[in-house]
């Protein structure tokens, strides 16, 4: 059974994209089955494997919007190991389109349980929102993989998605766990990169990966020759970080996680919930995500989850 991980961050320009392309080919490398799917509208996934998403026919908007067989828009790509489902442009109406479909959150969910057996991983690449479709990403998924970016202002919004991610577990998805935290664009010369990497790892401790994502110029041009950066230049430092991170996630489950799942739930439970009282840098991540008093109130008083989320936006 395949391992389903979504990346996602509702900020743009994080290196969610560039994540969910090379870790798919590094994974791919090892000689892992996968299957990236590329959920963002914009296409940029898609794109950056070469492939022109304007002609395609069959992408990921069909099989969420019409529900199509996934089998169908699934493309073969130039790694024997990675198989692509595109985005299109027309997904940018899905949310209108899809406002009177019942369980419209599950929607990814059970056109994945039908492909999920014939890869050993699935990389989903969200778009830069908490809207319907990061939405079912995260309901679909088993994990999602956090990008947070070396800069001002990394923690920035990370309250809002840990709160997110609290609300699908409540309504829709109770498995769903954070399969890590990934620095990316880390530059070792700069304080800035350290003391981001820092109060990321203060915050949310063994969750954070070993493996960062320097910035390299690689990566930012393998997009526009469509490869992942391993195709393009197998041995640039791009190559080597996202190859790291694939060891450490096959590493992770090859031992089966080393930890009991209990153990695993009641930490991870800790890390959503934790009142900023008792933490003190955590300010900066709760002052957006509600208390947990805030978020039990929210249950059960007939709200859909997107609403719940939509209001906590405000
Ligand atoms: N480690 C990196 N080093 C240099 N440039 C990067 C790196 N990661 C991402 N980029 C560039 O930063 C921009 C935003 O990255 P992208 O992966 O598209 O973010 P997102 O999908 O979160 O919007 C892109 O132009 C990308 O090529
Ligand atoms: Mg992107």
């Amino acid at each position: 059974m395949g391992r389903i991980i979504a990346i996602a961050n509702q900020k743009g320009g994080v290196g969610k994209t560039t994540t969910a392309v090379n870790l798919a080919a590094s994974l791919a490398a090892a000689e892992q089955p996968t299957l990236l799917i590329d959920i963002d509208p914009q296409a940029n996934a898609t794109s950056g494997l070469g492939i022109g998403a304007k002609k395609l026919e069959k992408t990921v908007y069909e099989v969420i919007v019409d529900r199509m067989s996934p089998h169908e828009a699934i493309i073969r790509t130039e790694l024997g190991d990675l198989d692509l489902i595109p985005s299109h442009i027309n997904l940018v109406g899905a949310e209108i389109e899809m406002i009177d479909v019942p369980g419209r959150e599950k929607v990814l969910y059970n056109a994945l349980a039908e492909i999920r057996t014939c890869y050993d991983y699935v990389i989903i690449d969200c778009p830069p929102s908490l809207g319907l479709l990061t939405l079912n990403a995260l309901t679909a998924s088993d994990a999602v993989l956090i990008p947070v970016q070396c800069e001002y202002y990394a923690l920035e919004g990370l309250g809002q998605l840990l709160n997110t991610i609290s609300i699908v577990k409540k309504h829709l998805n109770p498995l769903l766990d954070i399969e890590g935290v990934l620095l990316t664009m880390f530059d070792r010369r700069l304080n800035l990169s350290n003391q981001v990497s820092d109060e990321v790892r203060r915050y949310f401790g063994d969750k954070v990966f070993t493996a960062m994502i320097a910035r390299n110029v690689r990566l930012s041009e393998a997009p526009s020759h469509g490869k992942p950066v391993l195709l393009y230049d197998a041995l640039s430092v791009g190559t080597q970080n996202y190859m790291e991170l694939a060891k450490e996630i096959l590493a992770r489950h090859s031992e089966g996680l080393g930890k009991s799942s209990e153990e695993e739930k009641g930490r991870r439970d800790v890390v959503v919930h934790e009142d900023g009282a008792e933490n003190k840098e955590e300010n900066s991540l709760n002052s957006q995500a509600g208390s947990p008093a805030e978020q039990s109130e929210n249950s059960g008083n007939g709200h859909t989850p997107l609403n719940e989320i939509r209001r906590g936006e405000g």
